[in-house]
């Protein structure tokens, strides 16, 4: 079914944003989500700490990716910055409100989109829009115009009487994210929002992400696709067992790396695993401008910092290791994220 994922998001200079409602202690102002000594332990046996003290700072407008793997601990981490979980310790303040302090007031600037369809099944994509306005205290009038324009902004106008079944995944997420703007919130929380959605309804909506900041709309997104990190975030936060391990801007966390280019190399069924690729791996490994040697699924990667013949030497000593294909890329988040923690990111 033709649906409009594709559609780039119409209007988007309409403002989505309110202005200024800060409040609270002066130092939480300044900056459009504050966090604190977060921790979350969650009650049960061995009292798992799904959060061990993460401090961040999101500037207004950014638009900021918590990266990691399933279990990191995004999802609490969110659940406490949007009221729905109480930490354990430290603070949190949106749009310069604390959260724990002033859940009600500080649930005014946060919009929430969760990985999962939360949408209302017994009523339209209209409806569901009015609804939410109304909920945040907009009368009648005034929830039905932000529910027409909404449908407008996000393209959705011919899907207004639609029942929220009929919906595509992606479609459904870009009806969540319409009413996460609702009520004009300065800071947007999307987590995991392309989880389980198909690719080409994933890049659809990397471009309604992207147009939403030219609202100003602070965005705070989770995920665990390196590549979208990558493609959408000006800074990323990776964040693994609870604990942010490095957070920059995605083309500076690459270059900390220090490599120019990874080898990829993918041998014969026989070699992988076995103690020719351990020697290979050891070999390449001595190699000046060898910076780290990975096993693979089905070989090794080689970071390296690329020139003086170094790709053709590696090439030449896998050749005798029942080399079966290459490929050369240059550094993603998911080398990064290898290089902290010595896992891959989808384990
Ligand atoms: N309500 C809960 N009770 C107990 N443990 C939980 C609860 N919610 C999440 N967890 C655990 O906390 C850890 C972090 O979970 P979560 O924040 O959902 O991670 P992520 O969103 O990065 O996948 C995981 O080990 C998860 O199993
Ligand atoms: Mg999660």
């Amino acid at each position: 079914m033709p649906d409009q994922d594709g559609a780039p998001l119409a209007g988007a200079g309409v403002a989505a944003v309110a202005g200024p409602a800060r409040t609270g202690a002066a130092e939480l102002r300044g900056a459009a989500i504050l966090v604190e000594g977060l921790v979350k332990v969650y009650r049960g046996p061995g009292g798992l700490r799904a959060v061990d003290g993460i401090d961040l700072t999101v500037g207004e407008g950014e638009l900021f990716g918590l990266l990691g793997p399933n279990g990191a601990g995004k999802t609490t981490t969110v659940g406490v910055c949007t009221t729905r979980i109480r930490p354990t310790a430290g603070r949190v303040a949106v749009g310069g409100i604390d959260v724990v302090a002033q859940p009600a007031r500080a649930k005014r600037s946060i919009g929430v989109v969760s990985q999962y369809n939360t949408l209302d099944r017994a009523c339209t994509v209209w409806e569901n829009l009015y609804l939410h306005c109304r909920y945040f205290g907009m009368n009648k009038r005034s929830a039905r115009a932000r529910s027409d324009e909404l449908l407008a902004m996000f393209q959705l106008g011919d899907r207004a009487k639609a029942s929220v079944f009929a919906l595509s995944g992606g479609l459904a997420q870009r009806v969540q994210l319409a009413r996460a703007l609702a009520h004009y919130p300065r800071v947007l929380f999307l987590d995991e929002p392309t989880a389980g959605l198909d690719p080409q309804s994933r890049l659809a909506l990397w471009d309604v992400v992207r147009d939403l900041r030219k609202t100003g709309v602070t965005v705070l997104l989770t995920t665990h696709y390196m590549e979208e990190a990558d493609a959408l975030c000006d800074r990323v936060a990776v964040i693994d067992h609870g604990k942010i391990l490095v957070c920059d801007q995605p083309d500076r966390l690459k270059r900390q790396l220090g490599a120019s280019v990874v080898v990829h190399l993918h041998l014969g069924s026989a070699a992988v695993g076995g103690s020719v690729t351990a020697d290979l791996a050891a070999d390449l490994a001595a190699e000046p401008g060898v910076l780290a040697v990975e096993p693979t699924e089905d070989g090794l990667r080689v970071l390296a910092s690329a020139g003086d013949g170094l790709v053709p030497r590696i090439v030449a000593a896998a050749m005798g290791v029942g080399l079966t294909d290459l490929s050369l890329t240059e550094p993603t988040l998911e080398d990064v994220f290898i290089k902290l923690t010595g896992r891959d990111l989808r384990d």
